[in-house]
């Protein structure tokens, strides 16, 4: 799709129904993502997402069989260890992921080597990453502001794609940065706040549908209101049965 110019459509799922739902509406990629910590379970970022957690869901998405590309989020501190690294992309895949991504670039390389050694494919994410986000006084900030960020982005995609990474998230990275790494390396960018000229974007399914209405990432607009809806349609369904 990146050699013919064709923009990806990526998003996250969580469960069958929702991976139905996407894979019936053509999105090529889902992944279960660590943001299901956020979005479904509760946790106030996503470095509370356990292994277990994961696999959970997984395996609830991978039931679903999609047409799509079905790849899963390497949970905080699940990677710290090439041996770590393998053992649980393989985990991951065992419950149904065809490919695994893991946040980092540079610093991550001989995890990310392992994993693709041991036969599983790996998607990079580099800009903000969402699972250093206490690292950064619990802010999402936006990357490639200087010359030194900017550099070290283009260094860092430039070590995963020689690695072998088969795509790169970017992750709310400044626009013409994004522009640039995408046009630098081979494979794939799909950008998440980063700007248009990304070769795909990738959103929180819930934020694209308005069904987490209490925290809207500003670069997204969503095109449903799920939440509004939800409600109208229990609120109509309870008035129904007391009678009014
Ligand atoms: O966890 C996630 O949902 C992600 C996407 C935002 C890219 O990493």
């Amino acid at each position: 799709m990146k050699a013919r110019g064709a923009k990806i459509a990526a998003l996250t799922a969580y469960d069958w129904a929702m991976t139905r739902l996407l894979d019936e509406a053509g999105i090529p990629v889902i992944l279960v993502g660590d943001t299901v910590g956020m979005v479904v379970l509760g946790y106030p970022d996503t470095t509370h997402v356990t292994m277990a957690e994961m696999e959970h869901h997984v395996r609830a998405a991978a039931r679903a069989k999609p047409n799509a590309l079905l790849g899963a989020d390497l949970p905080f501190k699940s990677y710290e260890t090439p041996e770590e690294a393998v053992a649980n992309s393989k985990r991951l895949a065992g419950a149904g992921a065809e490919f695994v991504k893991a946040e980092g670039g540079r610093e991550i390389l001989p995890q990310i080597k392992a994993i693709l050694a041991a036969g599983v494919p790996v998607c990079g994410h580099l800009g903000m990453l969402p699972q250093h986000v206490l690292e950064e006084g619990g802010r999402y900030r936006v990357k490639g502001r200087d010359e030194a960020g900017r550099a070290g982005l283009l260094e860092d995609a430039a070590a995963l794609a020689d690695a072998g990474v088969f795509a790169i998230v970017l992750e709310i990275v400044v626009p013409p940065v994004a522009k640039e790494i995408t046009r630098s390396v081979p494979v794939p960018t799909l950008g998440i706040g980063s700007g248009p000229d990304c070769d795909g974007q990738i959103l929180v399914t819930p934020d694209l549908i308005g069904l987490f209405p209490w925290f809207t990432p500003r670069f997204v607009r969503p095109r449903a209101n799920c939440a509004a809806e939800i409600k109208a349609a229990v609120t109509q369904w309870k008035q129904s049965i007391a009678g009014v």
